[in-house]
């Protein structure tokens, strides 16, 4: 099968805005006196907010109100906005512009798969969302990844199959949702994910053959 669009996770892929959501998690953490290393991150990147925070709850052995939650997902929030805020062009990451153009010259669709409802602001700030056919954000789906709603509505709306995309991904539960939409997956991470189809380190040099895949 031919892939004819490539589907891309924002946070971590074309931005160092992965680095943003550990800060403030971190943040959050230490004001319950709990340290919250990059390992420990591992377990969280790529799930949505609330998700994350119920994570978190667990693993520190912390518990929260109900009310308290929702103060905390704020200010959470807030707090990676005040470091997100400050991201421009020169902050996309090595080679992502170039791929993307690529891409376009070879007549690919294109599009973004992120459960963050910041993905719009990110992508204007950076000027990238010239770039991309169609954005599929936290706002657009109900389940967040693993599940794989957010590639199954973004290959609906580019008007390709599933088995017609290939994502980049950085996180697990990332990898998951794509492989569960049935997509071809490339993982962007130093270290390996299982599920992957192929891993690479970033976008930097990559050329058109990194869309090659057996059967
Ligand atoms: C992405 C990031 C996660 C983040 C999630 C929700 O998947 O990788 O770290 O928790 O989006 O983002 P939001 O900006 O809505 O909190
Ligand atoms: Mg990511």
């Amino acid at each position: 099968m031919k892939i004819k669009a490539v589907i891309f996770d924002l946070d971590g892929v074309l931005l160092e805005t992965d680095r943003y959501h550990y800060l403030a998690w971190k943040r959050v953490l230490e004001g319950y006196g709990k340290e919250f290393s990059e390992e420990d991150n591992e377990l969280i990147k790529g799930v949505a907010r609330s998700k994350s925070l119920e994570i978190l709850l667990e693993m520190k052995g912390l518990r929260m109100s109900e009310v308290e939650k929702i103060s905390v997902l704020r200010k959470k929030n807030n707090w990676y906005l005040e470091y997100a805020m400050l991201i421009d062009e020169e902050d996309v990451l090595p080679g992502v512009r170039e791929f993307l153009e690529l891409l376009k010259s070879y007549g690919l669709k294109t599009g973004i798969a992120s459960t963050s409802d910041n993905s719009y602001v990110i992508l204007e700030l950076t000027g990238l969302m010239k770039y991309f056919d169609v954005l599929i954000d936290g706002y657009r789906v109900k389940e967040p990844k693993p599940n794989p709603e957010v590639y199954l509505v973004g290959a609906s709306e580019l008007k390709v199959k599933p088995e017609e995309c290939a994502v980049f991904e950085d996180s697990r539960a990332g990898v998951l949702a794509a492989k569960r939409a049935g997509m071809k997956v490339i993982a962007v991470s130093d270290k390996p994910i299982a599920e992957a189809d192929k891993r690479i380190d970033s976008l930097e040099g990559l050329d058109i053959s990194i869309l090659n895949f057996e059967a």
